[in-house]
């Protein structure tokens, strides 16, 4: 563990207390945001260690992801794709959750905080549009109203998300500038919240931005990867993986699942998408309030990604995985789309399992790795299916 320590303290996922200084995890984290916004993230920097430390707050958030959510997760074996690969592959089955991805463990987490604050608000942007849609379900569950932004990109290859946060009672922005994706949406919301901090929470659905929030989603997302380790412990003769494997956009569902084997033997390798890679293609720089590893080029400016999976198009990641990376923890490799769609009918297929593309970036590195030995054979793999596929079926309709 002790490469895992910095100035005497943990600053990766090994507890629950804040990284160190201003957020910061290695060289990366922190808060460069406008003058304007320090208070309000001092405000929730203070609110969320305040609930964290209290066990009615977390009481509460356990019985809402318990009998709303339907957590804890199944992790389930898939004896007929470990067979052909060779390997005991396990899947964390964040698809079965109550609106379909990882991303409502940290949005109601978020929004029982932003309740706590007093605020009657919340903001958010989105990719897939699951973020956007477990915002917006949340929104309804505690009676706030809710802006979504959404790059225009976006909202045309996830109209079922966009209909969905609608018929929820939120309002979608679309937002027109830049690659008309999630960066820019990122950035509309951040201007946004500016102009509202007063009465509005803004609700951000990666492991990114300034200061808390990195630690803030990780540790609502730890729920993946404490259920996981437990579940493993019962299911597994070793007792925990040889390998934990998750997709990785800004970095939640990885983050959390790495936090409940950190302090294992286990291999933890986040899989970028190919046109998305911040950490396998990236060089260090500050991006909405954080500093990590981003896609720029030489003069700085931030470049675009691209992958077919909306929640994996995204030019940054999270500080903690850059982190990682520096410290050897975590690997991080890419998958390219065909890659994906392959690994995406193989599951379906072979276990019935349709799975979100972005999931499927995870699985289809384990399959490369397994075919090239990376995993060696009958080892035991634990992978995050962080959501399901219905948001992609018109993308996967257009590809056919
Ligand atoms: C199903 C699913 N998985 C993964 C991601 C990537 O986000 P993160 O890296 O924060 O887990 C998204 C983002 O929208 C998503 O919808």
């Amino acid at each position: 563990m002790d490469q895992l320590l910095h100035a005497g303290r943990p600053v990766v996922a090994a507890d629950s207390r804040p990284p160190v200084g201003l957020g910061r995890f290695g060289e990366y984290g922190g808060r460069f945001v406008p003058e304007s916004l320090v208070p309000a993230c001092e405000e929730v920097e203070r609110a969320f260690a305040e609930a964290w430390a209290d066990p009615l707050f977390r009481a509460e958030l356990h019985q809402v992801l318990s009998i709303y959510v339907g957590r804890p997760t199944p992790l389930t074996p898939v004896a007929r794709l470990s067979a052909e690969l060779g390997i005991n592959l396990l899947l964390k089955r964040e698809d079965l959750t109550h609106t379909g991805s990882h991303k409502i463990n940290n949005v109601l987490g978020q929004a029982l905080l932003a309740r706590r604050m007093g605020r009657r608000r919340l903001i958010a942007e989105t990719g897939a549009g699951q973020h956007g849609v477990a915002t917006a379900t949340a929104g309804a569950l505690l009676g706030m109203a809710t802006t979504v932004f959404m790059g225009e990109r976006d909202i045309e290859r996830q109209q079922l998300n966009v209909f969905r946060m609608k018929m929820l009672g939120a309002e979608v922005v679309p937002v027109t500038s830049g690659s008309r994706t999630l960066k820019d949406a990122c950035s509309e919301a951040m201007r946004h919240w500016v102009t509202a901090v007063e009465d509005s929470y803004y609700c951000l659905g990666s492991a990114m931005g300034p200061h808390p929030y990195p630690w803030m989603v990780r540790e609502f997302q730890r729920v993946i990867g404490d259920e996981a380790r437990t579940q493993c412990a019962a299911t597994l003769r070793t007792g925990t993986p040889d390998f934990v494997v998750a997709c990785v956009g800004g970095g939640s569902n990885a983050a959390g699942t790495f936090a409940g084997f950190v302090d294992t033997p286990a291999r933890l390798v986040g899989v970028e998408a190919a046109g998305g890679a911040a950490i396998s293609a990236g060089s260090t720089g500050v991006l909405h309030g954080f500093r990590s590893k981003v896609l720029q080029d030489a003069h700085g400016q931030i470049t675009e990604a691209h992958s077919i999976a909306p929640g994996l198009d995204y030019p940054g990641v999270g500080p903690e995985h850059a982190y990682l990376a520096d410290l050897g923890r975590a690997s991080y490799v890419t998958v390219d789309d065909a890659e994906v769609l392959a690994a995406t009918h193989r599951l379906a297929r072979t276990e019935g399992i349709l799975c979100a593309l972005e999931s499927a970036h995870a699985v289809a590195w384990v399959i490369r790795a397994a075919g090239d030995g990376t995993i060696p054979p009958a080892a035991t793999v634990m992978l995050t299916l962080s959501g399901r596929g219905d948001k992609d079926m018109s993308t996967l309709m257009e590809l056919s």
